[in-house]
């Protein structure tokens, strides 16, 4: 038993990642990586079909190995919306988690209920992101179609359909979905009921609710034959992302965690339920049977990589400009909302760059590109304090824009102490793998994360000068403007703003 190997897979927006591991020590014995056709918002949406076969690329390049898996545990992006017909076929390609689309659909369901019913139901507020409000937009654009679905699922739920066949989702990726209530474990029907005509006919299309390391099935001989692999293999339940990483980075109590990829997220665990009606935070359950309370934002590193192809840098050489200027605070300001925002909930909202004066340089444009996407972050840790969070000791600092110098540098900055960059940057596929192995030896994740050794990494500390607090108040200031919250036509907001 010890010596099998664990498969997890990160299956994000961008591309699909699998590493397998020792189950007896979690280390690396072979990875791989398929690109996801592009997904851009507002419209944002992929073919499950297409993360299927991402996955089935990834585990070919695991080569000769894959034939001593032991156990299967998957993770996927979050709230994308999944409808198969009678025949396992997705009826439309999946609204993601970062369409924003269902915006009118979501706050009609927020005004039909009111956001304290929202929080106190399924523990978040729902904004265009969460599932509910992607039903509800299909529920009225396309009701011909819906009437032929006979399984709803979620992203991470689709590959582990494909993989044993199980309809099957766990408490964590399920609490993203607005229908889920995920303090008492159950489905909400009266919730449901808000987003179409026949809330109990779609309650019993949704998955059998397992925990994360439950084994939900064994790998199916087609499946088995496609990805290379024995047949029988143990699938885990999986969850979502986010939960995942928390799990892959060991994640303490008061230890908050802050997330650079194609979204924005900081979070924590907690033994207890938030429901935060002001809907700023998310309260979402965790893989390992507590909670996990989440900020997300839809603007992240894809902000940094846009202004540095404006500058016509490669995102490196932009991080070094960024580092090139003082650290002490500047005029200029940029609000990120590029793709429209979830949190504050401004799915119109466009970017905006403020307090540009002749003498700005590219250097300092470099700087504030960084500091608008990790100043919204800052402000969701506030909103998780606020919730309940208890945050204590140093954040942890990952995904993508981690490995950027400047985004580091400038967290360290503008968090005003150290904060902890882990070594390991696939803490997604990792968490997965946590689950896998649970499935495996049916023992706790936290035993598997112990074992492992998981947690840890580098310190970064900040540099004089920053004055973190003017930065943010500047940054406050700018978000709050009213040409931040609409794309504003020329003119509109005061001299010197770019729309
Ligand atoms: C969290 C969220 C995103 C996606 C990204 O609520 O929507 O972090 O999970 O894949």
């Amino acid at each position: 038993m010890r010596s099998s190997l664990v498969l997890g897979v990160d299956s994000s927006t961008q591309s699909v990642k699998v590493e397998l591991r020792r189950a007896e020590d979690g280390a690396i014995v072979a990875t791989g990586r398929s690109p996801h056709p592009a997904a851009t918002p507002p419209r944002s949406e992929q073919s499950p079909a297409d993360w299927w076969r991402a996955l089935v690329a990834a585990c070919a390049q695991l080569g000769e190995a894959r034939s001593k898996v032991g156990a299967v545990a998957v993770a996927a992006q979050q709230h994308g919306l999944v409808l198969l017909d009678d025949a396992g076929v997705a009826l439309r390609p999946a609204p993601l988690w970062n369409d924003t689309t269902a915006a009118p659909a979501a706050a009609t369901l927020v005004a039909s209920l009111g956001a304290r019913a929202w929080a106190q139901g399924c523990g978040s507020v729902p904004v265009a992101s969460f599932t509910i409000a992607k039903l509800a937009q299909l529920h009225r654009s396309e009701p011909e179609l819906l009437s032929r679905t006979t399984r709803v699922m979620l992203p991470h739920d689709y590959l582990t359909w494909r993989l044993c066949g199980a309809h099957v989702t766990d408490p964590g990726d399920a609490s993203g979905t607005g229908w889920f209530d995920p303090a008492r474990g159950r489905y909400r029907t009266d919730l449901l009921a808000a987003a179409v005509d026949d809330p109990d006919a779609w309650v019993a299309r949704l998955p059998q609710v397992l925990a994360s390391s439950a084994q939900a099935g064994r790998l199916t001989g087609e499946a088995a034959g496609e990805l290379g692999m024995p047949p029988g293999v143990a699938v885990a339940a999986g969850t979502g992302d986010n939960m995942a990483a928390a799990l892959g980075l060991g994640v303490a109590p008061g230890q908050v965690v802050i997330s650079l990829g194609t979204s924005g997220t900081a979070y924590g665990v907690a033994e207890h339920p938030t429901a935060d009606e002001t809907g700023a935070v998310a309260g979402f359950a965790s893989a390992s049977r507590g909670f996990l309370p989440l900020v997300c934002t839809l603007n992240a590193t894809r902000v940094t990589d846009t202004v540095a192809g404006w500058m016509g840098l490669h995102v490196d050489a932009f991080a070094r400009l960024a580092l090139d200027a003082d650290p002490a605070p500047v005029e200029a300001v940029l609000v990120p909302y590029f793709d429209g925002e979830r949190t504050p909930n401004r799915p119109d909202a466009a970017g905006l760059l403020s307090g540009l004066r002749t003498g700005t340089g590219r250097a300092e444009l470099a700087r504030v590109a960084h500091d608008g996407v990790l100043c919204g972050l800052l402000d969701g840790v506030d909103a998780l304090r606020l919730a309940g969070l208890r945050v204590s000791g140093p954040p942890v600092l990952v995904g993508g824009g981690a490995r950027s110098a400047a985004y580091r540098q400038r967290a360290a900055d503008l968090w005003g102490t150290g904060i902890v960059v882990p070594e390991d940057d696939e803490v997604v596929a990792t968490g997965a793998a946590v689950l896998a192995a649970c499935a495996l030896e049916g023992v706790s994740t936290r035993a598997v994360g112990d074992r492992w050794g998981l947690g840890g990494g580098a310190m970064v500390e900040p540099r004089p000068g920053a004055h973190p607090e003017e930065v943010r108040a500047r940054y406050r200031a700018a978000r709050d403007r009213p040409g931040a919250s609409k794309l504003t036509a020329l003119g509109a907001p005061g001299a010197g703003d770019l729309t």
